[in-house]
C-alpha cells in the first residue's frame, strides 16, 4: 500500500517510505512486548485475542478507504501493536491446549505462532498476481488488504469457536531491552549473539528493500509476494534443518559458517540483476539464516534446564535488534546512494541504490559472521575443510599430526584405557562421566564406570566415615589416608581388574581430588598426598583426565540440601580446591582437558568426546564382544 501510495515519488523516497512502514510495525516488539506479556497475563485471553482480531480487521480495512500515506502509517504501528497483544495471548493460551509436557509445549508455540509465515507469503503473491492481471494500478494493493481483513475476521471467529482457552494465569514475558543489557553472561553466549544479531540484520535488508529491489526487477507486488515467501519458506525450512545437518561437525563452526553463507547470499542477490536469481538466493539467505538461529538456540539452551528461558530470551532479543538496524538503516542508505551506470565496453550495468545498500549489509554480516565463528571456534588448529568433508561423510576429522601422534599408543596398546573425571561440587561431573560412558558403550566399547569414594564393599564403609557430618574431629592425615585406602581398594579390585580385561575405566573422582582437597584445601603438603597416593594405587595414572571448572558458589548452588561433611565446608576452603586443580591440571596440558562447567551439557559432551577419541584403542579390542555381549558396530562416528 505504502509503495502504491508513493508510486510519483522517486525511488528514493519509496525505499524510505516502504523501510519507515517496517521500522513502525517492528518497533512494538522492542518497546511494549513486556506490557504485552503482562496484559496477557493478567486480561482474559480469549477477550484479548478477539478484541484485538476485530480492531486489526477495522484498522485494515479503513486503510484503503482513507487512501493517506499518513494513516497507512499509523495503521502499520497500530496493527503490529494489535499483533503482538494478539501473539503473546495466544502464547499464553497454547500450554493449556496442547497435552505436551512444558518444553515441548513452548516449541510448540513458536510453531504454531510463527510456521504460517510462508502460507501468508504465498497468499500475498497470489493475491497480488491477481490483483496485477484484474486490477487497476491505483487500486491493486487494496485487494490484498481486503484479504488480510478477511484472514482476521476468521481469525476472530476460530477464537469465538475454541472455548477452553484459559483466563488468566501464564508468566509475563521478559523485556526485550531488558535482556539485552543484563547481557548472555558467558562469552560464548556473546558469541552466539554476535551471528544471530548478522544473521538477522541480512534477513531484514532483503525484507527491508525487496519491495523496491523488485521494482527495479520488473517484478511488481506479485514478485515481491515471492521474493517473501522464499524468505519465509528459507526461514522455516532452515530453522528445521538446522539440527538435523552435518551432525558430526561442530555446532559452533556451523553457527558461523551458516552466518558467512547467508552473507555471500546477500551479496549475490545484490549484485545480479535478475529476478528469478534474486528469489532463489534469498531463499537460501533464509535457509542459512533460519539454520543459524536453531543451531544457536540448541546451542544456548541448557538440556539439565529446560525452564530457564534466558538465554533464548537474549537471542530473540539480539534478533531483534539486528532486524532493528537493518530496517533503520538499509532503506535510507539505499536512497542516498542512488544508481549508478557503468559503462562496460559494450554493455552497461545499473547499480542501483538497494543493490548497493544490501551489498553493505552483506559486507557488515559477513564481518560479523567472520568475528562469530573465531570467537565461538571450538576446534581451534583443526583446518575447516578436511572437517566439513569429514563430517559430510558422517565421521569426526582427526588431523594427521595428532593421528600420527595418537597412533602408536593406541593401537599397540596392551591395556585398557583410564578416564578420571574431576571438579569441584556441583560441577556435573557425574553427568558428563555418564554421557561419556553411554556414548563409548554405543561404540562398541567395554566401559566399566565407577566413582571415589566408595566404589567397592570396603569402600562403602569408608566413604560413609568420610562424609557422615557426625564424623568430627577426623585429622587431616586420617582423613587423607582412608581416602587413600579407599582409592587403594578400588585400585585394586575394580580399576586394574577392568583395564586388564581391556576395558575402559571412567572414574568420577580420582587422586586429584586427594591433592586438591586434602592437600591444597587441608592446606598439606602435595607432594606427601602424591607420594602416599603413588603408593596406594601403584603408580596408576589416568590416560585422560577430564576437570569441570566452576566457582564455588555456582556450583554449590546446583546441590540439593543437606551438604556433607566436606560439602559444608567453608567458601574458602572451596576456593582453594578449584584453584588446585587448576594449577594440577595447567601443569600437564597433554593429559588434562580443562572445561567451562557453566556451558550447555551437550557441548561439553562433544568436547569431551573429540578428546577421548583421540586416546581410544581402535579398532575396538578383541575379546570386548565376550565381555560385553555386544558388537563393536560402529565403530567409526
Ligand atoms: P563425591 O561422592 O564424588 O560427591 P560429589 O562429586 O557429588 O561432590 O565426593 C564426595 C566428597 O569427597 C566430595 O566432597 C569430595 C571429597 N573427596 C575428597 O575430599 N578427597 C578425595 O580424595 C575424594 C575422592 C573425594
Amino acid at each position: 500500500m505504502v509503495a502504491a501510495l508513493t508510486r510519483d515519488d522517486d525511488l528514493s523516497a519509496r525505499a524510505q517510505a516502504v523501510g519507515g512502514t517496517l521500522v513502525l510495525m517492528l518497533l512494538p516488539a522492542v518497546l511494549l512486548w513486556p506490557l504485552a506479556g503482562l496484559l496477557a497475563a493478567r486480561v482474559d485471553r480469549r477477550l484479548m485475542l478477539l478484541v484485538a482480531d476485530v480492531l486489526r480487521l477495522v484498522v485494515v480495512v479503513t486503510v484503503p478507504l482513507v487512501g493517506m500515506l499518513a494513516w497507512t502509517l499509523a495503521a502499520a504501528f497500530l496493527v503490529s501493536c494489535l499483533s503482538l497483544l494478539w501473539v503473546e495471548a495466544a502464547r499464553a493460551s497454547l500450554p493449556a491446549l496442547s497435552p505436551d509436557e512444558e518444553p515441548r509445549a513452548a516449541r510448540t508455540a513458536t510453531r504454531v505462532v510463527y510456521g504460517p509465515a510462508p502460507a501468508a507469503a504465498v497468499l500475498f503473491a497470489v493475491v497480488a498476481l491477481v490483483a496485477d492481471a484484474a486490477l487497476s494500478r491505483g487500486s491493486r494493493a487494496d485487494l490484498a488488504l481486503y484479504v488480510t481483513a478477511g484472514v482476521f475476521a476468521v481469525s476472530a471467529a476460530a477464537v469465538a469457536m475454541i472455548r477452553d482457552i484459559p483466563a488468566a494465569g501464564a508468566p509475563a514475558a521478559p523485556a526485550p531491552l531488558k535482556v539485552l543489557f543484563q547481557g548472555p553472561g558467558t562469552a560464548a553466549a556473546r558469541g552466539t549473539g554476535l551471528a544471530i544479531a548478522a544473521a538477522s540484520l541480512a534477513a531484514a535488508a532483503v525484507a527491508a528493500v525487496a519491495r523496491v529491489r523488485t521494482g527495479e526487477l520488473g517484478g511488481g507486488d506479485a514478485g515481491y509476494g515471492t521474493v517473501l515467501a522464499g524468505l519465509a519458506f528459507g526461514l522455516a525450512f532452515g530453522v528445521f534443518l538446522g539440527p538435523r545437518v552435518l551432525v558430526p561437525f561442530s555446532r559452533r563452526r556451523l553457527l558461523g559458517l551458516a552466518v558467512v553463507a547467508a552473507a555471500l547470499a546477500l551479496a549475490v542477490l545484490a549484485l545480479v540483476q535478475n529476478l528469478v536469481v534474486v528469489v532463489f538466493m534469498t531463499a537460501f539467505l533464509g535457509v542459512f539464516a533460519g539454520a543459524a538461529r536453531s543451531t544457536a538456540t540448541a546451542a544456548v539452551t541448557d538440556p539439565e534446564a529446560p525452564e530457564d528461558t534466558r538465554p533464548t530470551a537474549y537471542l530473540s532479543s539480539v534478533a531483534l535488534v539486528g532486524a532493528l538496524v537493518a530496517v533503520i538503516a538499509v532503506p535510507p542508505a539505499a536512497g542516498a546512494l542512488g544508481s549508478h551506470r557503468l559503462d562496460l565496453g559494450d554493455g552497461a550495468y545499473d547499480f542501483t541504490g538497494s543493490s548497493a545498500a544490501l551489498l553493505i549489509a552483506a559486507v557488515v554480516t559477513l564481518v560479523c559472521g567472520l568475528l562469530a565463528y573465531r570467537r565461538l571456534d571450538d576446534r581451534r588448529g583443526v583446518p575447516l575443510v578436511p572437517d566439513l568433508r569429514a563430517a559430510v561423510h558422517g565421521e569426526i576429522y582427526t588431523p594427521p599430526r595428532e593421528a600420527a601422534a595418537d597412533a602408536p599408543q593406541p593401537v599397540h596398546r596392551e591395556r585398557g584405557v583410564f578416564i578420571a573425571f574431576e571438579g569441584g561440587e556441583g560441577a556435573g561431573k557425574t553427568t558428563q562421566a555418564r554421557l561419556a560412558a553411554i556414548w563409548l558403550r554405543d561404540h562398541g566399547y567395554d566401559v566399566v564406570t565407577t566413582h571415589e569414594p566408595g566404589a567397592t564393599k570396603i569402600g562403602m564403609r569408608l566413604r560413609a566415615m568420610l562424609l557422615d557430618r557426625d564424623t568430627t574431629g577426623l585429622s587431616d592425615r586420617a582423613e587423607t589416608l582412608l581416602y587413600a585406602a579407599d582409592r587403594a581398594d578400588h585400585v585394586a579390585n575394580v580399576i586394574k581388574p577392568a583395564m586388564e580385561r581391556g576395558a575402559i575405566v571412567v572414574s568420577d573422582r580420582y587422586v586429584d581430588s586427594s591433592l586438591a582437597y586434602q592437600g591444597f584445601g587441608r592446606q598439606q603438603p602435595v607432594e606427601d598426598i602424591a607420594r602416599v597416593n603413588a603408593w596406594a594405587t601403584g603408580g596408576l595414572v589416568p590416560d585422560l583426565t577430564v576437570l569441570l571448572e566452576i566457582p564455588p558458589e555456582a556450583g554449590l548452588r546446583r546441590l540439593p540440601a543437606p551438604a556433607d561433611r566436606i560439602e559444608s565446608e567453608p567458601r574458602d576452603f572451596h576456593e582453594r580446591v578449584r584453584a588446585g586443580f587448576r594449577a594440577l591440571a595447567e601443569a600437564d596440558p597433554d593429559r588434562y582437558l580443562i572445561l567451562d562447567a557453566s556451558r550447555p551439557q551437550s557441548e561439553l559432551a562433544r568436547e569431551i568426546q573429540y578428546r577421548i577419541h583421540a586416546i581410544l584403542p581402535d579398532p575396538v579390542p578383541a575379546g570386548t564382544e565376550d565381555a560385553t555381549s555386544t558388537f563393536p558396530a560402529i565403530r567409526d562416528f
